[in-house]
């Protein structure tokens, strides 16, 4: 069967993106995110010619599975998860260098079984290759498997040589500062910063990558994003479905710390950072930490920086669902919140005073992720509402998920003989412009960890610095339980205190 043609965004690619001979191991192998991210992510890079060709996948895990099955666990999962389809021919020349290890994750000896499967790739193809460790297990296991790294020698293999091991670490990095800079200090024990990848696949998406390259490489943004013109910032990352059958896991995590803490953060930090000296992984990670630094402790208080919620029973697409305390998993009486709205005062030269709101919440009016610039208005002296016009704030807002793309809101005179205005909206999408079938965010955080470039991944100290912010949030819910706790039904956008954050400096939340 013909190869599949390679996606024409990527032409010209492979040269400088080509990835050095890799052995990548997946701890977890038989998981979830293994079947319907990793494994299609690999397949997709190989099918762009971006995977070397000593390029071998080594799966891991307790449960013991023969190669073949697990060569054909890996193209079922192809086949209902991948952008592309199978095709027989490509999916071959990945299959032959896909074997597995079955072994325990605090088994030293079981490590040691590894490397020598590792080193005889390497015998047989007469080459000394990297090896990309990706941890996609609980963070129960974490420890003992990076522990098992640095034991069993493969941590440390190389290192100095241009070809040296790497990490990719899964989130969650700790559930509060204590347990993340225990973790961070468990990585830093066995492999070098540079080595790590903390991986936040936010930072993966389309969009995200390009608001450095709206901010950087446009003339007309830059000398307006300050406190000068912006009036607010608005992150929603919304979800329309509920906990499902996860309830176990959402219960011990809830949406501070499966949302906001990471991935909303990761995007404040890109929107609020300085411009970095160079494109590079460390100049852009010092600006972001610097930016995260800058914001002050939460206020607790009522009518303070924060807000929880949990859904109760609504409509979620005409069908009626019920609400957290009814689904399966959850204690009658749990007090985990599955809405969190924050307002953050970043106290730096160009953002004091510019309130920055966070918000995400579970069954929610829609699936989107966007983060939203409402620009101050201008004089009114000419057009007003006052007047009976028909304005709006200039709104960009970058669309991340789903329809990735970003949007203006302008406002313009309507066609005809008297002077009426409306707001209008001037909207670029990705998939309009440049075709659907973009590659995933996973295929290029893999490549991206495989080839040495940590920018679109998270050091240790931004994660220790975005904790410390919301640890006290945590242990005053934690502390409070179910007292003042708030209510919104599942389809809504979120409750009365979400609302009330904005409310108290004039703001509304976009309903995007
Ligand atoms: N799934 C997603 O969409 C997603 C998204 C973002 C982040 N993540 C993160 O990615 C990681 C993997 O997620 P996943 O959904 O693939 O997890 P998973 O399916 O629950 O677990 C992955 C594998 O880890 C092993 N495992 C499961 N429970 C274990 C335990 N208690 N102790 C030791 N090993 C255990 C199992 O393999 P064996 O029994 O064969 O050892 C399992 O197949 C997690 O850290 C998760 O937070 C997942």
């Amino acid at each position: 069967m013909a190869e599949s043609p390679r996606h024409p965004f990527l032409q010209g690619l492979s040269k400088h993106r080509g990835a050095p001979p890799t052995v990548v191991v997946i701890f977890g192998a038989s998981g979830d995110l293994t079947a319907r991210k990793l494994i299609p992510a690999v397949y997709n890079l190989s099918v762009d010619g971006l995977l070397p060709a000593d390029f071998y996948l080594v799966g891991y895990g307790r449960k013991a599975i023969p190669d073949d099955e697990f060569r054909t666990l890996a193209s079922e999962a192809i086949k209902e998860f991948s952008r592309r389809e199978l095709n027989e021919a490509d999916w071959a020349r990945i299959a032959a260098h896909t074997t597995y290890v079955a072994g325990g994750y605090d088994d030293k000896a079981a490590f040691d079984r590894l490397a020598a499967h590792i080193a005889g790739i390497e015998k047989n193809i007469g080459r000394e290759v990297q090896t990309l460790f990706y941890i996609s297990t609980p963070p129960s296991v974490f420890g003992p498997i990076l522990q098992n790294l640095g034991a069993s020698g493969l941590a440390g293999k190389y290192v100095g040589k241009g070809h040296h091991a790497k990490v990719i670490i899964e989130k969650p990095f700790g559930r509060d500062l204590a347990s993340a800079l225990e973790l961070n200090a468990t990585i830093r024990g066995v492999f070098a910063e540079h080595q790590v990848y903390r991986i936040d696949h936010y930072l993966g998406k389309e969009t995200v990558q390009d608001l450095l390259v709206q901010r950087f490489a446009n003339a007309i943004f830059e000398p307006l994003w300050n406190r000068n013109f912006i009036e607010s910032v608005q992150i929603t990352v919304a979800e329309e479905v509920g906990v499902g059958t996860r309830g176990g896991y959402y219960e011990q995590s809830g949406c501070l710390r499966d949302m906001i803490q990471n991935h909303t953060m990761q995007l404040l930090a890109l929107t609020a950072m300085e411009p970095p000296v160079a494109y590079e992984a460390e100049a852009i990670r010092d600006e972001k930490v610097k930016v995260l630094k800058a914001i002050q402790p939460l206020n607790l208080g009522a009518g303070g920086d924060v807000a929880r919620a949990q859904y109760v029973a609504g409509m979620i697409a005409g069908k009626a669902v019920p609400g957290y305390l009814e689904e399966e998993g959850i204690a009658p009486n749990s007090a985990t919140e599955t809405y969190a709205a924050i307002r953050l005062s970043i106290n730096n030269w160009r953002w004091q005073g510019v309130p920055f709101y966070l918000r995400s919440g579970k069954r929610m009016a829609r699936r989107v992720s966007e983060i939203a610039i409402n620009f101050r208005r201008p004089p009114g002296t000419l057009f007003a509402e006052s007047d009976g016009f028909n304005l709006a704030a200039n709104t960009l807002s970058f669309q991340i998920q789903p329809d990735e793309g970003l949007s203006l809101i302008l406002n313009t005179k309507i066609p005809g003989l008297e002077t009426r205005t409306q707001p209008v909206k001037m909207s670029f999408r990705y998939s309009t412009t440049f075709g659907s079938n973009t590659p995933e965010a996973y295929e290029r955080l893999v490549l991206d960890a495989m080839i040495g470039d940590g920018t679109l991944f998270i050091r240790g100290d931004e994660a220790e610095t975005s904790w410390k912010l919301y640890t006290p949030v945590l242990e005053a819910w934690a502390a409070a339980g179910r007292e003042g706790m708030d209510t919104y039904a599942a389809g809504s956008w979120g409750p009365p205190g979400g609302d009330a954050l904005l409310a108290r400096k004039g703001h509304l939340w976009r309903q995007p």
